[in-house]
């Protein structure tokens, strides 16, 4: 029987904020399968912010998306035909899969999911979000019991992930956010400490109130003006974890602004360090031990934001950067 499959195309490189005239979508027919080969019916995609950089053309860790190749992110899907002896028929599995209702792979880069789990885990609590959440905090922020952890784009995925390890290890958790309905959730559902709306009028009154004793680890999800506002309150020997610094991805200019910060962190003798999770992949087996051990005690959980249609994933991304999602945003292809 022939198969069509629905395929989305990266075509304009997108200046300032992303918008859906980047993308297009187009239907193509499905080669059979050779041998080694796999079918997979993609059911859900992951969209992350760190796609907006491989947008663009430049030097950064990753490598930039080719104009008119299809998007492709972290996904889950449901093999519906297998020619490869590492994977059967019905077999849930993740990887870097195409923003496609459909892909054929010879399954290298594909991992067969843990079916006493739920398969989108493997997208956040039990994936790259918590991955990023638990290195960011516990080896470099250093984070231990009794710490204030202040934690910006806290309503994020990343974000309540890493206030609800905090809470696990005995710190203090103050989370940012950007509206009262997303600080009232962090505390109502995650039990954050303290909160900090930083579109509100009074956001320097707010951190005053909050953090009568300062920051001991500062979690940078994004940058720009909320930072600024944060590094005043850096204890001595403090660490900030620089996660991400989403409020400059979708930026034309950014300025310069070390003159001010580096003689703060001098004088306090604050250590701040940038990372990127894979550096931690030696260490992932033994991390995911801990999560799924914290996820299957209830004492990790994550609202997932899903939004239906492979049609709708440029959607879904651009929702990121209008800060519209709450926890982990998805899309399900039904
Ligand atoms: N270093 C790594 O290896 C690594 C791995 C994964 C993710 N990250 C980074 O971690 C951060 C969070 O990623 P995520 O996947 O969990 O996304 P996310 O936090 O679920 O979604 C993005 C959130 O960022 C906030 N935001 C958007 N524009 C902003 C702006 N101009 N100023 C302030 N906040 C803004 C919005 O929340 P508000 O409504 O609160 O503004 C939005 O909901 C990102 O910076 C990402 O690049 C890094």
């Amino acid at each position: 029987m022939e198969l069509f499959t629905r395929e989305v195309f990266f075509v304009k490189r997108p200046v300032g904020m992303v918008q859906e005239d980047s993308f297009r979508m187009k239907t193509r027919k499905l080669p059979t399968l050779d041998a080694g080969d796999i079918l997979i019916r993609v059911r859900y995609l992951s969209v992350d912010p760190y796609m907006r950089g491989r947008m663009n053309l430049g030097r950064s860790y990753a490598p930039p998306f080719d104009l008119g190749s299809v998007m492709v992110g972290g996904g889950v899907g449901t093999v519906e035909q297998s020619r490869n002896p590492n994977v059967k028929t019905g077999d849930w599995v993740v990887g870097q899969l195409p923003w496609s209702d459909y892909c054929v792979t010879q399954g290298s880069g594909v991992r067969v999911l843990d079916d006493s789990l739920p398969p989108t885990t493997a997208l956040h609590v039990l994936g790259i979000t918590g991955l990023t959440a638990y290195f960011g905090l516990l080896q470099v922020g250093q984070a231990k019991s009794g710490d204030v952890v202040v934690i910006s784009g806290a309503a994020g995925a990343v974000g309540c992930q890493v206030g609800q390890i905090a809470k696990i290890i005995g710190c203090k958790v103050v989370g940012i956010a950007g509206s009262d309905a997303k600080t009232k959730w962090l505390k109502d559902t995650y039990g954050f400490d303290g909160t900090i709306n930083y579109k509100a009028q009074d956001f320097s009154d707010q951190l005053d109130e909050n953090l009568p004793t300062g920051i001991d680890v500062y979690f940078d999800n994004v940058g720009g003006n909320v930072s600024d506002a944060v590094v005043s309150y850096l204890n001595d020997f403090s660490r900030i974890a620089i996660c991400g610094q989403i409020s400059l991805y979708n930026a034309t200019t950014v300025e310069m602004g070390p003159r001010t910060l580096l003689p703060l962190l001098l004088a306090r003798r604050v250590t701040a360090r940038g990372f990127i999770v894979s550096d931690f992949a030696p260490q992932f087996g033994e991390a995911l031990k801990q999560l799924k051990q914290w996820y299957q005690a209830g004492q990790l959980r994550m609202q997932e934001d899903v939004v239906e249609g492979l049609q709708n994933t440029p959607h879904a991304l651009i929702r990121l950067f209008r800060g519209e999602n709450v926890g982990k945003q998805l899309v399900r292809l039904p």
